[in-house]
């Protein structure tokens, strides 16, 4: 591991930061503001507006009144994709600007918002402005003198919480099938990240969606985004974030109006690499599949499985990658990996780090903090990890590797399986036997063969058992936010 120079950080533009409602720009009911913080330097960046139940209220009607009245509902629906090519035209334009800022609240190396983050959000949109126009329902012959026929509704008003490891691309998953579908829509950043998505609420109002479409309330889970889950005039509510979290939006849907729900959350992805493997290939994948975004991901690969013959020399290379691995200033070039996004999950890894010290797994690289100030974590790998230390069952959403040895196919299915999660999986291997056997008996809602983290807004996306309900993206993405409706008419 070693440390980027620090380079002078952009003057980046910091945008709204207030609630958009009703597209209007307004501060919260209560007056209150919450401090948003980069967190490479602790400092403050900005006060932004902390809406609450009151808020999230008036986003509500607002929103309700677009969907009930119109314009929304009324407005075709090549119209509505026309408006999510602009919107998806104004990000582009701005991209720059937008992964300036994303950095500066989250932490995220600058390389990577501008090559993952901006293009991703951008593809996002335009996948699902692909779509507005082409939802559609059935003709069902059914028994008797009737014609049949389904239409696909959009589902009401939707309300979506979304978390801070990808603050523009989740608000991309979440607005993208929702507009096309025809929801309107009442959005809770998360209170790490509020400032991309409320940039992106200005660039959706200077694209021309009509005021009530899109509202943005940030503020904090407990408060606005549990007003959100429990409201009444909510349809469906979309969360992303800890399964912790999707247990209670589950309970508040269930305890109020049945709200649709779809939930994506938290993973313990087994990443399995047989010796048959194109050794360098796994490694660079392997390395990519957890450190990626500060090891920030929901489906981080978590437990690498390793197969004991190959395993001594895949730690060796692994333990290289991890000790060159340059750590710092989100905003230099060199930079690989940032800080996490804040001091709770800061100590939150610190914590696992210990507990797998303490469980005795072998500290292979890193382990500690880097530098005073910022939240930075040294690239930390542990090696001989068992099925049973926390650090292999609980997620870390950390930059901290664990490799686990395993002897064969069956065995190694076998321990994938056994955990909680479902979201994700990979393998590693030329047998193409092998890899199907992992792609169809570990239970995950994605498996990557011999890659990692590759994600299109085609393909979708979602977990198995505690790891959420439901699916994002693709066409799967969509429906998720339509209603069908059955239509019977007698002949
Ligand atoms: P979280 O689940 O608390 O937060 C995610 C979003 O949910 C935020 O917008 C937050 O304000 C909101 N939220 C929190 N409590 C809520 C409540 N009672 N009602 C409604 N909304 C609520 O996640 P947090 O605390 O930021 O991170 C904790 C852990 O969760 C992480 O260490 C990681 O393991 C996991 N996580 C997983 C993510 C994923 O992509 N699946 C994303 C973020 C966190
Ligand atoms: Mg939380």
């Amino acid at each position: 591991m070693s440390t980027a120079t620090l380079s002078s950080p952009p003057k980046v533009k910091i945008g709204p930061t207030k609630l958009l409602i009703n597209g209007e720009w307004q501060a919260a009911a209560s007056g209150k503001t919450f401090p948003t913080i980069n967190p490479a330097t602790e400092e403050v960046i900005a006060q932004v507006a902390e809406g609450d139940a009151a808020d999230v209220e008036s986003a509500v009607k607002a929103a309700r009144r677009a969907f009930d009245e119109g314009p929304w509902s009324k407005m075709s629906a090549t119209e509505r994709g026309k408006l999510l090519l602009k919107l998806a035209d104004l990000i582009e334009a701005n991209r720059k600007e937008l992964a300036e800022l994303e950095t500066l609240d989250n932490g995220k190396p600058l390389g990577e918002s501008i090559k993952a983050d901006l293009p991703l959000t951008i593809m996002c949109y335009r996948y699902f402005a692909g779509w507005a126009d082409k939802i559609h329902g059935k003709t069902i012959p059914i028994n008797g003198p009737y014609f049949c026929y389904t239409r696909h509704e959009p589902v009401g008003v939707a309300g979506q919480i979304i978390p801070w490891n990808f603050p523009m691309l989740m608000q991309a998953w979440k607005l993208g099938p929702a507009l096309a579908a025809g929801c309107t829509v009442v959005l809770k950043p998360a209170e790490q990240t509020p400032l991309s998505a409320l940039r992106i609420g200005e660039l959706i109002m200077e694209a021309g969606f009509p005021p009530g479409v899109v509202n943005i309330v940030p503020g904090y889970g407990p408060t606005a985004g549990a007003a959100i889950a429990r409201h009444m005039d909510v349809d469906k509510v979309a969360f992303t974030g800890s399964t912790e979290v999707g247990h209670i939006i589950m309970k508040h849907a269930a305890e109020t109006n049945l709200k649709r729900v779809t939930l994506e959350l938290g993973g313990k992805s087994p990443n399995v690499v047989f010796a048959d493997t194109d050794l360098d290939a796994a490694v660079e994948g392997a390395y990519f599949g957890l450190f990626f975004n500060q090891g920030q991901c929901c489906v981080a690969g978590s437990r690498l499985f390793v197969e004991e013959k190959i395993h001594d020399q895949f730690v060796e290379k692994m333990v290289a990658k991890a000790k060159a691995r340059k750590v710092g200033d989100p905003f230099a070039r060199e930079t690989m990996q940032g800080p996490q996004v804040d001091r709770d999950q800061f100590e939150k890894v610190m914590g696992y780090i210990d507990s797998g010290k303490k469980e005795g797994a072998k500290l292979l690289a890193g382990g500690g903090r880097v530098g005073q100030k910022g939240f930075f974590v040294e690239p930390t790998v542990f090696g001989d990890v068992k099925d049973d230390m926390k650090i292999a069952r609980e997620e870390i959403f950390g930059p901290v590797m664990s490799i686990i040895r395993f002897k064969d196919l069956d065995e190694v299915v076998q321990r994938a399986n056994r955990t909680m999660y479902g979201l994700a999986a990979a393998v590693w291997t030329k047998d193409i036997t092998k890899a199907h056997a992992i792609a169809n008996r570990v239970r995950a809602g994605t498996v990557w063969v011999n890659c990692y983290d590759v994600f299109d807004a085609a393909a979708p996306f979602g977990g198995f058992k505690q790891s959420g309900v439901g699916r994002e993206l693709g066409e799967y993405g969509l429906q998720a936010y339509t209603e069908v409706k059955t239509v019977v008419v007698k002949l």
